[in-house]
């Protein structure tokens, strides 16, 4: 099936009470791997690629994976450029294929940030591409800020209601806790539903949870257990994002968690038979994780069975 628009995807996840997960992709195998457990459990999808992703392995090669697979697995997906921050990056997207575009001005003071996405809202509805934009900063464990200061970083609810009456985009990301990578949280991790409660009841489109990665203890464990050097990775539990999605979020990005698996797996397949040099064989096991994640996935955000 042809792609479909973020909005397609994200207005009834928000109406129905259940988040669609937009999954980080750079390759054949991460793309493959989200394909093959939204196919199987008949779930919506959306595969993000970020402005370094575009880069490593090119716009054309990106969009014709997606685009060939959504066609072949018969799955509603929507090809999504991630943290667009580059005015020439987000253009070739709209004109390349892409049905959703994020334009991340959160680090921008609001004007500023108003005005960009005003900007990348006129050139992508033109083109029918839906836009995703960002108020709020997520920060993390690795910006080393106090608590205070992270929660000054958080997304203000009466601020959001006038973002997006003005720059009219089609969904929010927003700050309420999360952060990007696989070092979250120092204590117990924790996020501000009752912030993304108000939020909620103050903007009507659907909103955007980034840095939402689990770092579930299986994946962790494999992966420590063959090497990888991963300290005191700790992601968001489970049931923090089933509250989320409660609460109005209907777009869930994960990335760290593939990344995770794929490493697991592979320091397991060569360590375990060092006998294999078939990149098909070493990366036919990274695959199959990353589905097992993926299918977790859906399974918890309640997208089964919505395609
Ligand atoms: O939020 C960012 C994503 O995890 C993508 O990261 O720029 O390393 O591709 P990247
Ligand atoms: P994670 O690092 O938690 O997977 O978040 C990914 C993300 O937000 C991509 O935009
Ligand atoms: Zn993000």
């Amino acid at each position: 099936m042809p792609l479909v628009t973020g909005e397609d995807l994200l207005v009834p996840a928000r109406t129905h009470g259940y988040a669609v997960g937009a999954f980080n992709t750079s390759n054949l195998e991460i793309t493959k791997a989200v394909f093959e457990a939204a196919g199987e459990l008949r779930s919506p999808v959306m595969l993000a690629t970020s402005q370094s992703a575009i880069k490593y392995a090119g716009l054309d090669n990106l969009r014709a994976l997606v685009a060939n697979m959504a066609d072949a697995f018969g799955v509603p997906a929507a090809l999504h450029l991630d943290h667009g921050t580059d005015m020439e990056v987000i253009e070739s997207c709209v004109e390349g294929g892409w049905t959703s575009v994020m334009i991340d001005g959160s680090h921008h003071p609001l004007e500023r940030n108003i005005e960009l996405t005003r900007r990348v809202v006129r050139i992508a509805h033109a083109g029918g591409v839906s836009v995703e934009a960002e108020l709020g900063r997520l920060v993390g464990v690795e910006d080393e800020v106090s608590v205070e200061e992270g929660e000054g970083a958080f997304t203000d609810p009466a601020e959001a209601e006038l973002f997006v009456e003005r720059t009219e985009c089609d969904s929010l990301a927003i700050a309420i806790g999360t952060s990007h990578g696989a070092y979250k949280f120092k204590g117990e991790p924790r996020l501000a539903i009752d912030r993304l409660e108000e939020i909620a009841s103050l903007v009507s489109v659907p909103l955007v949870l980034h840095g939402a990665s689990a770092v579930p203890p299986d994946v962790l464990e494999l992966a420590k257990t063959y090497g990888a050097q991963l300290g005191d990775a700790k992601g968001v539990p489970p049931q923090s994002i089933s509250e989320a999605i409660e609460h109005g979020v209907a777009k869930i990005n994960i990335d760290t968690d593939l990344r995770l698996a794929f490493t697991g797996n592979v320091r397991r397949t060569l360590s375990d038979s060092p006998e294999i040099f078939d990149p098909r064989k070493i990366l036919g096991e990274a695959m199959k994780g990353m589905k097992a994640v993926v299918a977790s996935k859906i399974k918890l955000f309640g997208s089964e069975n919505r395609a």
